[in-house]
C-alpha cells in the first residue's frame, strides 16, 4: 500500500482539543428532502469516532447542493439528525459557518460536543477560495486543528479546502487516506492482471482517465455511452444513441497509444469494446429491448447496455484479473431494464474475493452499493468521491489534499 505523503489526525496531538473537521456531506436529497443516501455520511464515521476517543470538541462543516445564497433547501440540518443518529449521540446543529455569534455558540459547548455548521457555500467566497472566510470559519470555530476528510471536494480549491490551510495546522482525517492509499496503490502499484472497466456518459471527462490505464492496465473494458462514442468514431452507426461527437483527437490519440503497446492489429483485445448491444426505441422500464450485434444498431435504436455476448466477454475478463478498476455503468443502469451489463461487472468483480476492487463515480457507485446490499457481496473499496476518484485515478494533484502539511 502506498504511504500517504501527507499528515493524518493519528501524526498529531489532538487529545482534548477542538477541531474543525471538512467533511462531504453533499448527498443526495429526494423530492420531499430526505437524504436519499447516507453512503458519505457513514463513510465519515470512522474519523468522527476516532476524535470522539481521543476527547476531542468536533465542529464540523461542509457543503451541500451548489446553492445561490441562502437557499434553505439546501440546509445541512438534516444530515445533523441522520449523523446524530449513526453516531448515537446528539449532534448540535448551528444555522450558520461564521461570525462572533457562532464563535459564542460553540464555546459555550461541552468538551465533548460533536457540531454541525450550515452549509459553507451558502457563502460565495467558500468556493472562492477567499481568504477572509477561511479566517472567518477558523476564527468561529475555535478549533487548534483543521482536518480534511471530505475526499469528494479535495479536487476543489475552495476556502474549506485550500484558503483555511492557511490559519491552521491541518492534517488529513482517516476517510482521507484511506481513500488516497487505496486508489494511488491500485493505480501504481497494481497486482496484475489489471483489468479497468470504464462506461458511463461523461466520456470526455473519463478520457483522461483511459489514457492513463493504458500504460498500466492489461486489458481495458468499455461499455455504456463511452463506447457508443468509440463505436461512432469507427465509423459504426449507433442510431439515436448517447455519445460525444467532438472526441475524435483524443480518441485518435488513445488508439495510437494502444498499438504502441499492444502492436498494430491487436488494439481490440487490449481495448474491448461491446460486439453486441442492448436496443430500445425510447428509454423506459417498458420499452421493448432487443440484443443486437453493433453492425445491426437501427436509426432509430438507442444502445443503452451492453449485449449478453459482451457481459460473457467482460465478465472472462474480470474473473481472471487480480485488480479491478471500475468507473462508468454499463448502460443505463438507474433502470432495471438496462442494467444487465452492469449487474455482470458486479457480479465478475465479487465472485473472486482476492480481487482487489477500486469501484469510483457518483453513478458507479451508487450502482455498486445497490447491486451489494441485494446481493450480499461488497468491493473491495467504493469510493465517495466522484470528479475527485476520477482526478486522482487520472493521476493529477487534488489541491486539498496537497494544501495538508507534508509527512
Ligand atoms: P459516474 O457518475 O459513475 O462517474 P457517469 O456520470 O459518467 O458515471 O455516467 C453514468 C450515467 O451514464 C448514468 O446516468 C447512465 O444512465 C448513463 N449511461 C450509461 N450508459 C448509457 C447509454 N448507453 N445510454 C445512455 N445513458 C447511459
Ligand atoms: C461532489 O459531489 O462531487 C462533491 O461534493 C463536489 O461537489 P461540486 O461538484 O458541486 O463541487
Ligand atoms: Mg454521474
Amino acid at each position: 500500500m502506498i504511504k500517504f505523503h501527507k499528515q493524518t489526525i493519528k501524526d498529531v496531538d489532538v487529545k482534548g482539543k477542538t477541531v474543525l473537521v471538512r467533511a462531504d456531506y453533499n448527498v443526495p436529497l429526494d423530492d420531499s428532502g430526505q437524504i436519499a443516501d447516507d453512503f458519505r455520511i457513514c463513510s465519515s464515521l470512522a474519523t468522527l469516532q476516532y476524535l470522539q476517543k481521543q476527547k476531542c470538541k468536533i465542529v464540523i462543516i461542509s457543503h451541500l447542493g451548489r446553492p445561490h445564497g441562502k437557499e434553505m433547501k439546501f440546509s445541512l440540518a438534516p444530515v445533523a439528525t441522520r449523523l446524530s443518529e449513526l453516531l448515537g449521540e446528539p449532534v448540535v446543529f448551528m444555522n450558520d459557518c461564521i461570525g462572533s455569534e457562532i464563535r459564542q455558540k460553540i464555546s459555550d459547548q461541552s468538551d465533548s460536543a460533536v457540531i454541525l455548521l450550515e452549509n459553507l457555500r451558502f457563502y460565495d467566497e467558500e468556493k472562492a477560495n477567499d481568504s477572509q472566510f477561511a479566517s472567518q470559519l477558523a476564527e468561529a470555530s475555535t478549533a487548534s486543528y483543521f482536518i480534511q476528510d471530505g475526499f469528494g471536494v479535495v479536487h476543489r480549491a475552495h476556502a474549506s479546502t485550500e484558503a483555511i490551510t492557511h490559519f491552521l495546522p491541518s492534517v488529513a482525517g482517516l476517510l482521507l487516506e484511506k481513500e488516497y492509499s487505496v486508489i494511488t496503490s491500485a493505480m501504481q502499484h497494481p497486482e496484475h492482471p489489471l483489468v479497468a472497466v470504464l462506461g458511463g456518459a461523461k466520456v470526455s471527462d473519463k478520457l483522461p482517465l483511459l489514457e492513463a490505464l493504458i500504460p498500466i492496465a492489461d486489458c481495458i473494458l468499455v461499455g455504456g455511452a463511452m463506447a457508443n462514442t468509440f463505436l461512432a468514431n469507427q465509423g459504426i452507426s449507433v442510431g439515436g444513441s448517447k455519445y460525444e461527437t467532438d472526441q475524435s483527437v483524443q480518441i485518435s490519440r488513445i488508439i495510437h497509444e494502444v498499438t504502441k503497446k499492444v502492436g498494430a492489429g491487436n488494439e481490440g483485445e487490449f481495448l474491448r469494446l461491446p460486439s453486441d448491444v442492448v436496443v430500445a426505441k425510447e428509454v423506459s422500464e417498458t420499452a421493448d429491448i432487443q440484443t443486437v450485434s453493433i453492425n445491426n444498431i437501427g436509426n432509430q435504436d438507442l444502445a443503452l447496455d451492453i449485449g449478453d455476448k459482451t457481459v460473457k466477454d467482460f465478465a472472462n475478463k474480470i474473473t481472471s484479473a487480480r485488480t479491478v478498476i471500475w468507473n462508468g455503468t454499463m448502460g443505463l443502469a438507474e433502470m432495471n431494464h438496462f442494467a444487465n451489463g452492469s449487474r455482470g461487472v458486479a457480479k465478475a468483480i465479487t465472485s473472486n474475493r482476492e480481487i482487489v476492487s477500486v469501484v469510483g463515480g457518483g453513478d458507479t457507485a451508487d450502482f455498486a452499493l445497490g447491486w451489494s446490499s441485494q446481493n450480499n457481496k461488497t468491493f473491495l473499496h467504493v469510493s465517495t468521491g466522484g470528479g475527485a476518484s476520477l482526478e486522482l485515478m487520472s493521476g493529477q494533484m487534488l489541491p486539498g489534499i496537497e494544501a495538508l502539511l507534508d509527512v
